[in-house]
């Protein structure tokens, strides 16, 4: 029989958090105060975020350890398996070897809960009651709703209004593990109100609900704010993923040639690559690692590396990172995790030292990858993560193409048995492909704050 899973024993799950930060070539551009535009202090978050999170944010120390209660809980469903992608190489007819490390094996269904249990974690630590956050597809509100159960904290979670109504079923979870979701933007704040006053039917975007999380966690002394990526202790809390499969690949007797994950906020991407990346700045491997982006939202491949908001009503830090503008409402395609004007800021510095490349995919294409990868491998995956899938493909055809063999690695980020709404539209013809909407960026980013 062949191999198709290369799994780890329990005991295997990291100790410790990999910070690429301690091994950068060049560090990164600090976050700035909105109001002063000088270097973010620690103080300056403290309304928003823990402590112990804060300086996670910031910290360059290589290793962080893993608290041993967060360790137990990811033993509900840590290590991720790694699957050698077998039929789906047959499909292809390549002599490519393709694995992909399988985050949707967790109970939320994707990589989120790598983060959210952290998180919830931390805050309980140091008496958080309530959480804010915003959601997207749903992936991360699940995530944190279900995080904040097993740590019993308060969970509200504005969930970008397309979404709501896309995928009704996330909601019904987020609600079944306690937390309460409301559609956004909403009434509920200023920053909802003001958008809902200009655009009275906005599908929302994820810059919307961030400010709207991060307006009732700046007004309530009892509540903090939860962000489900782009901050570097996000990141972090996810290179799990590719520390796992290190050891996964080994246990294969490979080594990637090519290293492939979606990004929206880039945290799954990160937690893949960073790992990988960590070894290739010290020579020990020599993947070319490429992130992969919606045509309609390309923040890496179309966005301006500059200063700017994480949100749309400008409450949050500036930070240096590729972006569309905080203004910008990317079309309302099925992967909502990926409809996020910038990219984080770590995935934005490597990528603007030329250590990854970035690639994006068209939402027509995403779903044909993903139906084909179903198929094959037996896994309905999130919309999201057919990006992925879908430039895995395109490398594995190259390879046949060229009659070379390589070895892809890809990060499966999520299942997308709560995006069953979108498979249907997609097999009634209904979906539809989406410009680069450049009328509408180049706007945007017209708007950018001037930072010298
Ligand atoms: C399944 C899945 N993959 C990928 C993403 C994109 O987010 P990130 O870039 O932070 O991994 C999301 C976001 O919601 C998601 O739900």
């Amino acid at each position: 029989m062949e191999t198709i899973q290369y799994n780890l024993p329990q005991s295997r799950i990291p100790q410790a958090w990999y910070n690429i930060a301690a091994d950068l070539p060049t560090p990164m551009a600090p976050a700035l105060h909105p109001g002063t535009l000088q270097p973010l202090g620690p103080d300056d978050l403290a309304p928003l975020f823990p402590m112990s999170l804060i300086l996670q944010e910031v910290s360059t120390e290589r290793e962080i350890e893993i608290p041993g209660e967060v360790r137990q809980v990811y033993a509900q469903w840590r290590p991720a398996p790694l699957f050698r992608a077998r039929r789906l190489e047959k499909a292809l007819d390549t002599p490519a070897r393709i694995y992909y490390k399988y985050e949707g094996a967790s109970p939320a269904g994707s990589h989120k809960l790598n983060t959210a249990v952290p998180q919830a974690y931390y805050n309980k630590m140091e008496g958080t009651k309530h959480l804010a956050t915003e959601t997207g597809a749903g992936q991360w509100g699940s995530s944190l709703a279900m995080a904040c159960g097993f740590f019993g904290l308060d969970c509200k979670v504005f969930m970008v209004r397309c979404s709501y109504d896309q995928k009704p079923y996330r909601r019904a979870l987020m609600e079944a593990f306690g937390a309460s979701v409301t559609p956004s933007p909403s009434r509920e704040t200023e920053s909802g109100r003001a958008i809902l006053a200009v655009h009275p039917n906005s599908n929302g975007s994820l810059g919307i609900a961030i400010s709207e999380a991060v307006e009732v966690a700046a007004k309530d002394p009892h509540t903090k704010y939860a962000l489900g990526s782009v901050l570097n202790h996000v990141l972090l809390h996810q290179t799990v993923i590719g520390l796992e499969a290190i050891e996964q690949m080994e246990l294969a007797g490979d080594e990637p040639d090519v290293i492939i994950a979606c990004a929206g906020g880039g945290s799954n991407f990160a937690g893949l690559a960073m790992p990988y990346l960590g070894r290739k700045l010290k020579g020990l491997s020599h993947a070319r690692v490429v992130a992969v982006e919606p045509a309609a939202c390309p923040s890496l491949t179309k966005g301006k590396f500059l200063y700017d908001f994480g949100d749309t009503a400008h409450l949050t830090p500036l930070m240096k990172m590729h972006t569309l503008g905080s203004t910008f409402m990317p079309p309302g395609i099925h992967a909502g995790g990926l409809r996020y004007h910038g990219m984080g800021p770590l995935v934005s510095h490597v990528a603007s030292l030329g250590l990854i490349e970035a690639a994006t995919v068209q939402q027509l294409d995403a779903f044909a990858a993903g139906i084909q990868f179903a198929r094959a491998e037996a896994i309905v995956p999130a919309p999201e993560s057919n990006h992925a899938i879908a430039h895995a493909i395109r490398e594995a055809l190259e390879a046949r193409e060229e009659g070379k063999s390589r070895t892809i690695l890809f990060n499966l980020s999520g299942h997308g048995h709560f995006d069953m709404q979108s498979y249907i539209d997609y097999q009634a013809g209904k979906l539809e492909n989406y410009d680069y909407p450049g009328e509408e960026i180049a706007m945007a980013l017209a708007g950018l704050p001037s930072v010298s």
